[in-house]
């Protein structure tokens, strides 16, 4: 598919600003208790990274790889686990940090997952948000920026698995539309 890098969408100083916020209420709602941070891979690796290094509580970091991409700009609706997570989180407070809430429907499909799990309390953080294209009733409790209906990569968000590693996040412009 024929696209390009329309134009910086986010500045990086501005990215770290939000970043330092929500660690902030993080740090303040979860004082006295440890966090089992589970960072949604892969998209979420650079804003787990900078969260975490700024969150002023125990946390216990672990990992989920999921697909609900496939390569394209929409969203299939199929959520595949394709690595879990390895710690226990029966009686922990979990907070899955994901790069951006969209449809909803990866969020929904591992909140779901869980809270099978028993943990004391379940949170989810996200980057950022595009309210616009929900199809689920997931409401993220931490939410870095709120964002209309673009594609945005860059700060971990790729583009059929580039430009990840862009500090600023980006709009990326895709011949024919984003559909
Ligand atoms: P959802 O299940 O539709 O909420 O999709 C969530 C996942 O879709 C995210 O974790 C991203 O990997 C991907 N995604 C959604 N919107 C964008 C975007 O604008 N840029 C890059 N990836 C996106
Ligand atoms: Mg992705």
């Amino acid at each position: 598919m024929a696209h390009y890098i329309k134009n910086v969408f986010i500045p990086r100083d501005e990215i770290d600003k939000v970043v330092t916020q929500l660690a902030e209420r993080i740090s303040e709602d979860y004082k006295g208790k440890e966090i089992v941070m589970v960072g949604v891979l892969k998209g979420s690796f650079i804003f787990l990274a900078d969260l975490v290094r700024k969150i002023q509580v125990p946390v216990v970091l672990d990992f989920m790889s999921v697909s609900s991409y496939y390569g394209g700009t929409k969203s299939s609706g199929i959520v595949k686990i394709i690595k879990d997570m390895d710690v226990d989180i029966e009686d922990k407070h979990v907070i899955i940090v994901e790069d951006i809430v969209d449809s909803g429907l990866t969020l929904q499909h591992l909140k779901e997952l869980l809270l099978t799990r028993n943990p004391a309390s379940l949170r989810v953080c996200a980057a950022f948000d595009k309210p616009g294209r929900r199809k689920t009733n997931i409401v993220a409790d931490y939410i870095g920026m709120k964002i209309p209906d673009e594609f945005i990569i860059g700060y971990g968000l790729d583009f059929d698995g580039k430009y990840r590693n862009l500090p600023d996040v980006c709009i990326l412009a895709i011949e024919g539309g984003n559909e």
